[in-house]
């Protein structure tokens, strides 16, 4: 592998400014530690930075319920947020703001690029109002009851009770949540930012390699549906940075947050010496640019984001790393069953590394979720890290200290298993470097076991009582440890203070380079306990401290939702939103129920069933491409939903008289709607 110094610039997303750091913002946050660490072991110069996200509605409304500034409140969670993350060893080079002056002048130097190149477009859109507070408002902020199930104290996108989704003007009484007021559509004109232009472009860039295949997977339908242009505004009263040439508009989170990422960097070359900005963010730079996300925010950063670069002359990205949600206990983090563990309630009770470790040992480098199951979490780490690894320090260093004053000895007993410790090295580093941590660690732990044999074979306690045999004691127990040695020193980007604990042991400080030569005739210190098992009371007592009333968790739960809606976070499966239309030309929509009488295959068409649908009296003949997820005789005597007022359209095959409704991406993953078994055939929905 390629040790030559490369140049890299790390960033993980910015956590909002208006909650604290948790067990799931962690997982980002070790996962690029571990990799900036093993970079800079290498001999990498790696820049790590990171910042607050402290622009938006969400924002500005928390810093009014609790009647301080947005710049009080951000700076408070700042503070927070940076102490959380020290706790946690994340070695960030630099941790600043979206509210910076360098990121104020960076976005306007972005936006008037783009707009003089042609990339910004205006119109006029219809957005929901707050006629009291005097507010747009987005869905999110919008509580009604549920068109369709009568649920009350619904969100305006979607109801919660029974999964429906709608527009909040469908709701049943909505009201603003904000002021309680009955929203209205006004008009606004926005800045739109022309991501189609940049279509072919990212087409090309999310198949370069910069992303893992199922997120360039992922992109790609969106590309088919066709990019569409990007609002980058909010009207005042909105946190964030005014528009420069827009007064009374401001940035919309989202345009100004990775711009963030440059902004900090900014912040960094003004204090440091021989950095350049320009080296790292200039089109033709050679230095790489990876950033670490989470699954939530994939378009952002695999469209909006390379589009934006792109459009204002700046570098593309090397890599977009993702990865997938943290579980616990098999479930979504939750509050009431004390899973919701904030970082802070962690570094109380148990030590930072325990965490480290277990995410290593389970992280891939593909977008899946990761379980943290608090039983396996304990065994795990008691084993591997206790039992494993400080055990063959432990069972090996005291006769060295007692018996030969600390004095490894002269020769290596055993350089053929040294060397198989050294080569595996290298494999060890490439799958750090592709950041399939728990592969890395399970050789690691391979390694361990095999040292741990070794000892026990040799059995040096035993030998130590026989006469004569003092130099071959010195000799097992002085190989036990150069091993030992090896196996920190691959584990350092993960446990960074067991090994700075390791290395006081050893004497020396460790590096994939010094480890090439075993340890000979070298003085180590006393040994002191390098690690505290993971004791079952320290969890329960944590998950105790997690455990809040049931205010505080639909407080939770409106905190996420506020920062959802920040985000507009379009899950992984979501498609984009298609313009917004008023409900008048939605009733126009004649939505039936519709019994499949009967489904045939169309000689010749490759991809199409023929359907006959009665709509409780009416028959109509629909040609449905479907072939692939369905076989024909499976369909008869289903209800679905059809489009009963479709202009017919002529085919090769034959009129159809409508469509039928059905998700997903296309193929064999198609699936039709399905109404529940009370629906009648012929009824309209609504
Ligand atoms: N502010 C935006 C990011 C802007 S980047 C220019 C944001 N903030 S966040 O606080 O909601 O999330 C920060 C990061 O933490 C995101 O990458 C997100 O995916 C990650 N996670 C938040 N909750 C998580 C879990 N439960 N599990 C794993 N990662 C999680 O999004
Ligand atoms: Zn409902």
């Amino acid at each position: 592998m390629a040790t030559k110094n490369r140049k890299i610039l790390v960033t993980c997303a910015l956590p909002y400014a208006n909650g604290p750091i948790h067990l799931g913002h962690m997982l980002e946050h070790i996962q690029a530690d571990i990799w900036v660490r093993f970079q800079r072991l290498r001999g990498n110069t790696v820049h790590f930075v990171c910042a607050d996200d402290a622009h938006g509605t969400a924002i500005m409304l928390k810093a009014q319920e609790l009647a301080i500034t947005p710049e009080q409140l951000i700076a408070d969670v700042q503070a927070s947020h940076e102490k959380d993350f020290a706790g946690f060893d994340i070695s960030f080079d630099n941790y600043h703001s979206t509210h910076s002056p360098e990121n104020k002048v960076l976005s306007s130097q972005l936006y008037l690029t783009l707009r003089d190149n042609g990339y910004i477009t205006k119109k006029v859109v219809s957005r929901l109002y707050d006629p009291e507070k005097e507010m747009f408002l987005a869905d999110r902020f919008v509580k009604g009851t549920c068109p369709k199930c009568k649920a009350e104290d619904q969100y305006g996108d979607n109801c919660d009770a029974c999964g429906a989704t709608y527009s909040p003007i469908e709701m049943i009484n909505p009201k603003s949540v904000v002021s309680d007021a009955t929203p209205i559509m006004k008009d606004t004109e926005n800045l739109f930012f022309d991501a189609p232009q940049f279509q072919e472009m990212l087409v090309k860039w999310t198949k370069s390699g910069a992303l893992q295949s199922e997120v360039a997977n992922k992109l790609s339908e969106w590309f088919e549906s066709g990019l569409k242009a990007w609002d980058i505004t909010r009207d005042a009263p909105y946190f964030g940075f005014e528009i420069p040439d827009a007064p009374g508009k401001f940035f919309y989170v989202w345009m100004d947050a990775p711009i963030g990422y440059m902004g900090s960097f900014k912040n960094l070359c003004d204090k440091t010496d021989n950095l350049n900005f320009d080296d790292y963010w200039k089109k033709d730079s050679t230095a790489e640019l990876h950033h670490f996300i989470g699954k939530d925010i994939i378009n952002f950063h695999g469209l909006f984001w390379p589009a934006m670069l792109e459009g204002a002359g700046f570098r593309k990205p090397t890599g977009v790393h993702v990865h997938g949600y943290v579980n616990v206990n098999g479930e979504k983090m939750s509050k009431s069953k004390g899973t919701f563990i904030k970082a802070s309630t962690y570094l109380e009770n148990l030590d930072p590394e325990c965490l480290r470790y277990y995410y290593a040992a389970k992280l891939t480098s593909r977008v899946t979720d990761l379980d943290l199951n608090l039983e396996d979490f304990t065994q795990r780490v008691n084993s591997d890290v206790v039992n494993k690894l400080v055990n063959l320090a432990s069972r090996t260093a005291g006769f060295i200290a007692k018996k030969y004053e600390g004095q490894l000895s002269d020769n290596v007993a055993e350089p053929e298993l040294y060397q198989q410790f050294i080569d595996a090295g290298e494999s060890i580093a490439v799958l750090f470097e592709k950041r399939e941590f728990a592969r890395a660690i399970r050789e690691i732990m391979a390694l361990a076991d095999i040292a741990n044999k070794y000892i026990d074979d040799k059995a040096p306690w035993s030998l130590a009582k026989v006469e004569g045999k003092a130099l071959e004691v010195q000799e097992i127990c002085s190989m036990g440890i150069n091993l030992f040695r090896v196996l920190m020193t691959y584990l350092k980007p993960v446990m960074p203070k067991l090994t700075a604990r390791s290395e006081e042991f050893l004497a020396e400080t460790l590096d994939w380079q010094v480890i090439q030569t075993p340890l000979a005739g070298h003085k180590i210190n006393k040994f002191k306990a390098l690690f505290q098992r993971i004791d079952v009371k320290k969890v329960a007592a944590m998950v105790e401290a997690s455990k809040d009333s049931i205010e505080a968790d639909k407080a939770a739960k409106e905190a996420t939702a506020v920062a959802e809606l920040e985000a507009s976070k379009s899950e992984l499966d979501k498609e984009p939103l298609q313009p917004e239309i008023d409900f008048d030309t939605f009733s126009k929509i004649d939505l039936r129920v519709v019994l499949i009488a009967k489904a045939e295959h169309v000689p010749k068409a490759n991809k199409l069933l023929k359907l006959t649908l009665d709509l409780g009296g009416e028959t109509r003949t629909v040609f449905a491409g479907i072939k692939a997820a369905y076989n024909p005789e499976d369909l008869q005597g289903k209800l679905t939903v059809m489009v009963a007022n479709l202009k017919p359209r002529q085919m090769k095959f034959g009129l159809s008289e409508g469509m039928v409704l059905a998700a997903g991406p296309g193929g064999k993953e198609i699936h039709i709607l399905n109404p529940d078994d009370g629906a009648k055939p012929g009824q309209r929905i609504m």
